[in-house]
């Protein structure tokens, strides 16, 4: 009797000493499956910034609960196994992060969108609303799929986090060609690698001397250095801003 008394006095002076706002069970379950690509805040990385009042694929709570259980196919946003009730305490947590706005970007997009134009020579490899080349990913809606500090280290230092199925090919044909580039497809016979130009080669395995296949070699020239700090900034915003048909 002494000893539980003692006891739950003991407890009762552990949960006082705990911060106010102690975790959440939502809180907890984000922090420990979803925060790895959506930041601690929500202010994303990998994945998506969730701290903002609207989610575009998830116009309502049933959409939310449903994107967090489906994920997203062809992104990185994997599906869950959580419990209804764990669906919902996390869906919860995502709606209260919209509510903590986030600091505004410091750069200034239109002067953005012109060096991603000029001096970036981004278009050359980039498309955006249907323009530009195809040698890299598509950017029309990358705003809304990844944070800005993700943004920015992909400018800096392309291949810290190369997407998915990104593999870039060195091959040496037997005739002593060259061809460097982004894998479109292979089977057992052939390779198909789509070069910084946008050409398309399809080459046969038998007729090469060499092939290396790195999965996770950015092709992306590294702009470290190239652009100023308020250049970098606008460049971000610009990207920041391509959030597609919202
Ligand atoms: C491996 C990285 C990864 C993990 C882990 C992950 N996500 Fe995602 N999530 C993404 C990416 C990438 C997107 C953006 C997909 C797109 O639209 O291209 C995304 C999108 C979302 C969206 C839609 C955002 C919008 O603007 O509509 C929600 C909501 C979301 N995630 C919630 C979660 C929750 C909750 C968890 C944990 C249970 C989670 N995610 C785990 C990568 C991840
Ligand atoms: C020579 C072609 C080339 C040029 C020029 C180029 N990129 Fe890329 N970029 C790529 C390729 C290929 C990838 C995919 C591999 C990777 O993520 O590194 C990529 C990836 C990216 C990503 C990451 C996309 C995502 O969803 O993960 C961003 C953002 C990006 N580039 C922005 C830019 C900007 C801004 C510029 C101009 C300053 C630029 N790129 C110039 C080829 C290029």
């Amino acid at each position: 009797m002494y000893l539980r008394v003692l006891g739950s006095v003991w407890l009762t002076a552990i949960a006082a000493a705990q911060p106010p706002a102690a975790t959440s069970a939502g809180e907890s379950l984000y922090l420990s499956q979803c925060s790895f690509c959506h930041g601690k805040d929500g202010e994303g990385g990998r994945g998506a910034t969730l701290a903002r009042p609207a989610l575009r694929h998830a116009p309502d709570d049933a959409a939310l609960r449903l994107v967090i259980r489906r994920g997203i196919a062809g992104t990185a946003m994997p599906g869950t196994s959580l419990g209804e009730d764990e669906l919902e305490q996390v869906s919860n947590h995502v709606r209260s992060l919209g509510r903590r706005p986030l600091p505004p970007l410091p750069g200034d997009p239109k002067r953005g969108e012109q060096i991603y134009r000029t001096k970036g020579g981004c278009a050359r490899c980039h498309t955006i609303s249907g323009r530009g080349g195809s040698f890299g990913p598509d950017l029309t809606e990358v705003g809304a799929a990844r944070s800005a500090a993700y943004l920015r280290a992909s400018v800096v230092e392309p291949g810290a986090d190369v997407p998915r199925g990104f593999v870039q090919i060195r091959a040496v044909t037997k005739k002593g060609d060259r061809i460097t580039g982004a894998r479109v497809n292979e089977d057992t016979f052939s390779v198909q690698v789509r070069d910084a130009s946008g050409a398309v080669h399809s080459l046969w395995k038998a007729e090469l001397s060499e092939m290396h296949a790195e999965l996770g070699k950015s092709p992306m020239p590294p702009y470290r250095g190239v652009f100023s700090g308020s250049e970098l900034d606008d460049l971000v915003a610009y990207l920041a801003g391509l959030r597609g048909t919202l």
